[in-house]
């Protein structure tokens, strides 16, 4: 009796520890999403959702969508995904890129979307966490307003604050590698972020992060390399003359950012104009014209077939249908001081051009997914857009390069990857740029392979410092690839050559 009365007290005090340690050691009970409307199977892992306060007097929240990894939970890295704009939600890449589900829209407009699983969401090899940032992006919110001024600078120490906040909710999750990815824009989020990381750790920061290193897609990253990236590019796809190409380079000195002349500028003028009607995301893609895609479809049939192929995707779902739009002033998007995100470009339109964001706005906006997702109340963050207008974003970082140099010179491994049929911040900049570093070429440009066939090109240098083109990709590279997308992000993280 005495014995297993004491067996019993052993067990409660075993029970409390245990619980104790539960509650202390895992994630928070609050924040789990126990089920996904719109998608009516099992989750193939956990899936946690809700905010993370960055200023407590200012009352700002940012908001994030965890969801485990598919394979080893406690030991696959754990990524941090951003996309960019600025001013556009990360649910961008969770909808319509590398996310746990495929969306089919609904036959009626607004409805919820019907969820399946995405055989390459980038959860099958890892731990990722989706982040609206800064504030007043996607559900993300200040319930002080004077929060929506904001930059480079700024925006990075929030999101480090979001980091360390984080991984306090969710220790168990320290030990894992972690990295820190994103696109567009994001290439200048990545750096900058990677920077503040990287500083915390050098100061002894508390919680103390494991980071390993970073992934930029088409990303912003110099104002005069990226500028001068557009007309080689469009030169090399074909799109311009020779006779033009050699005209605007003699014209313009080599110096396509800024006309240096009115006869450089009236040279620039033309090469836009011969690029106009094009789709800057994809160039092999159309650019729809509203309910004029059906003739559309029909001059995309008459291009060559190898030139189809090349734009063919896993996707069982099209890639976003396009509308017809501008993008980003072509050759300079982002200049030192404020930046237009995309609705302010586009007169208050709120989808970036050419993009339809259909699935995400009727999921999103949608009651019981917010309920689930532990998204705030309608009163609070009204409607969730693809990209918002709120902001008042200043780029006052300067170029990315000296963080790379950074960055890469203190050991953590950096991939630049590019679509390389985008002209919206086109391979031929990034491919520049990470040459201008100066690192010693270790592994010299070579096709890489996925599903057997080639699937882009690489070029490696010291230090960890990868260059990568996904052919016949557009922008957003797990959208239109996302089989290959999965394979380099699968090989760069576990270490290997891609
Ligand atoms: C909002 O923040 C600004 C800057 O910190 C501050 O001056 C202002 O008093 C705040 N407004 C409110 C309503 O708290
Ligand atoms: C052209 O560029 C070269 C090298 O950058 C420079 O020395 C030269 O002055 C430039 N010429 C003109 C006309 O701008
Ligand atoms: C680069 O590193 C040096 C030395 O660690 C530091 O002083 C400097 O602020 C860093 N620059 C950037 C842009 O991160
Ligand atoms: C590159 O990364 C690998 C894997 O993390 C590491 O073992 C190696 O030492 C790094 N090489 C350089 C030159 O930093």
């Amino acid at each position: 009796m005495v014995k297993s009365c004491c067996t019993v007290c052993l067990c409660l005090v075993l029970l409390h520890i245990f619980l104790c340690f539960v509650s202390t050691q895992s994630a928070p009970e609050g924040a789990i999403v126990t089920q996904v409307p719109g998608f009516s199977g099992t989750l193939p892992s956990k899936h946690y959702a809700g905010y993370v306060t960055v200023d407590e007097s200012h009352g700002k929240n940012l908001f994030y969508y965890f969801v485990e990894s598919e394979g080893k939970p406690s030991e696959d890295p754990v990524v941090l995904w951003l996309n960019g704009g600025p001013g556009c939600s990360s649910f961008d890449g969770f909808v319509y890129e590398h996310g746990p589900f495929n969306f089919e829209a609904a036959k009626t407009k607004g409805d919820l979307p019907t969820l399946h699983l995405n055989p390459y969401s980038w959860s099958k090899v890892s731990n990722i966490i989706y982040l609206d940032s800064p504030a007043g992006v996607g559900l993300s919110y200040s319930k002080n307003e004077t929060d929506y001024k904001t930059g480079d600078l700024k925006t990075a120490s929030d999101s480090h604050a979001f980091l360390l906040k984080w991984f306090q909710l969710y220790p168990e999750f320290l030990s894992n590698p972690f990295f820190i990815s994103g696109e567009s824009y994001a290439g200048v989020y990545v750096p900058t972020l990677a920077s503040e990381v990287v500083k915390g750790i050098d100061a002894g920061v508390q919680p103390k992060l494991n980071f390993k290193g970073y992934m930029v897609g088409n990303g912003v990253t110099d104002e005069e390399i990226d500028g001068n990236a557009l007309v080689p590019f469009v030169h090399g796809m074909g799109l311009i003359s020779d006779d033009l190409f050699e005209e605007v380079k003699s014209e313009c000195n080599g110096s396509f950012y800024i006309p240096t002349s009115e006869s450089c500028a009236i040279k620039l003028a033309k090469v836009d104009e011969l690029v106009d009607g094009i789709n800057v995301y994809n160039i092999l893609e159309p650019c729809y014209h509203g309910t004029e895609a059906v003739k559309i479809t029909e001059s995309y049939i008459r291009l060559p077939s190898s030139f189809r192929k090349l734009g063919e995707t896993d996707k069982p779902f099209p890639v976003r249908k396009r509308m017809f739009g501008r993008a980003w002033p072509l050759r300079a998007p982002v200049r030192d001081g404020i930046v237009p995100t995309w609705p302010q470009l586009m007169n208050l339109q709120s989808a970036p051009p050419c993009t339809d964001d259909e699935v995400a706005n009727a999921w999103l906006n949608n009651e019981a997914v917010r309920t689930a997702i532990h998204a705030a109340k309608k009163s609070v963050v009204s409607s969730w857009e693809l990209c918002t207008n709120r902001l008042r974003f200043y780029h006052d970082a300067g170029s990315m390069i000296k963080y790379h140099k950074n960055l890469t010179s203190k050991g953590y491994r950096a991939l630049i990857f590019s679509g390389d049929h985008d002209m919206c911040v086109p391979f031929t900049g990034s491919q520049a740029w990470t040459s201008s570093i100066g690192y010693k070429i270790v592994d010299e440009w070579r096709p890489w392979s996925s599903n057997g066939q080639v699937a882009g090109y690489t070029q490696g240098y010291d230090k960890n410092l990868t260059f990568l083109t996904i052919k016949g990709s557009g922008h957003t590279v797990p959208e239109y690839k996302p089989r290959e997308a999965l394979d380099f992000y699968k090989r760069f993280l576990a270490g290997l050559p891609i």
